[in-house]
């Protein structure tokens, strides 16, 4: 797709883009926001540099893609409950979105895009990781495809956010606050291999966070492809990593991505600000 009022520059040749020329401090025209969200969807996802954004702003840009969501188990600013405020401070060990993952696959409707703005920094290290599913997907074999084409994955936010293994979770150990409620618990379906709303384009739609199971299948039966899929679709030809500067914007598709948080810098404080925008419908 062209884009007229916008400079697009790719990071790799299956995903993510640097996106100049944009001011997200301001209300953007319609076409300059058409170009941005084509983009997002053409590179599954986009970046910002030296952007001055509010919470506010934030949430202002968010409702133009979306509905923003208030997590339900991960708690969001006091002022603004769509905006979850990622902090991991000095010597801090847990951090948050470590694992590939795409973000609330445990929704009936899960997240299509996420929106995070980067406020502090560390000087070396939290750089995140996305990779194109839809790339992986492009790269199996046909009698693969064939296989997962109607296949069912079963998603649940059941070890994630389990307060068995998480206690300190939800014992308020951690800067980002958590709290118990029956999401942790719900079990939902949604089909193995994703077809893009938008650009109709097949993707890979399991993530290792919060995919249990295959429908139909034990967990014994399903963990060795489920394993072969994580492991095929994260590999360095899919993905691309992005080095945080304060300022920095990152806006990325859930319908074809994972993405993976790294935690590779204790000694420094990190605290990003993040908003999901919800998805209207089920995938398909
Ligand atoms: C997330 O998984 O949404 C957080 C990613 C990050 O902090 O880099």
């Amino acid at each position: 797709m062209g884009h007229n009022t916008i400079e697009v520059q790719p990071l790799t040749s299956c995903i993510g883009a640097e996106i100049a020329g944009v001011d997200l401090s301001k209300t953007l025209s319609d076409e300059q926001f058409q170009d941005v969200h084509d983009a997002l969807v053409d590179n599954h996802v986009v970046f910002f540099r030296n952007q001055e954004i509010t919470p506010e702003g934030q949430l202002e840009f968010a409702r133009r893609f979306g509905t923003p969501e208030v997590h339900p188990i991960v708690e969001g600013s006091n002022a603004h409950p769509e905006l979850i405020e990622v902090l991991k401070p000095a010597g801090e060990g847990a951090s948050f979105g470590t694992g590939w993952h795409t973000d609330n696959t445990f929704f009936e409707k899960p997240t299509i895009i996420t929106m995070l703005y980067g406020i502090d920094i560390p000087p070396v290290g939290g750089d995140t990781l996305w990779a194109s599913m839809e790339a992986a997907y492009d790269a199996l074999s046909d009698g693969m495809k064939e296989l997962l084409d109607g296949l069912v994955a079963v998603h649940s936010a059941s070890v994630a956010f389990d307060p068995r293994h998480t206690r300190d979770k939800y014992e308020g150990k951690h800067s980002l606050k958590y709290k118990y409620s029956e999401a942790v618990e719900v079990e939902v379906e949604h089909p193995l291999i994703r077809t893009h709303e938008i650009s109709g384009r097949k993707s890979i739609f399991v993530n290792p966070m919060f995919t249990l199971r295959i429908k139909g299948m034990t967990d014994a039966e399903s963990a060795p492809l489920l394993k072969y899929l994580y492991e095929f679709s994260t590999k360095p030809e899919f993905f691309c990593r992005f080095r945080w500067q304060e300022k920095s914007v990152a806006m990325w598709d859930n319908r074809c991505t994972q993405h993976y948080a790294m935690n590779d810098y204790v000694q420094y404080r990190r605290f990003m600000r993040r908003v999901t925008i919800g998805g209207d419908t089920r995938p398909v």
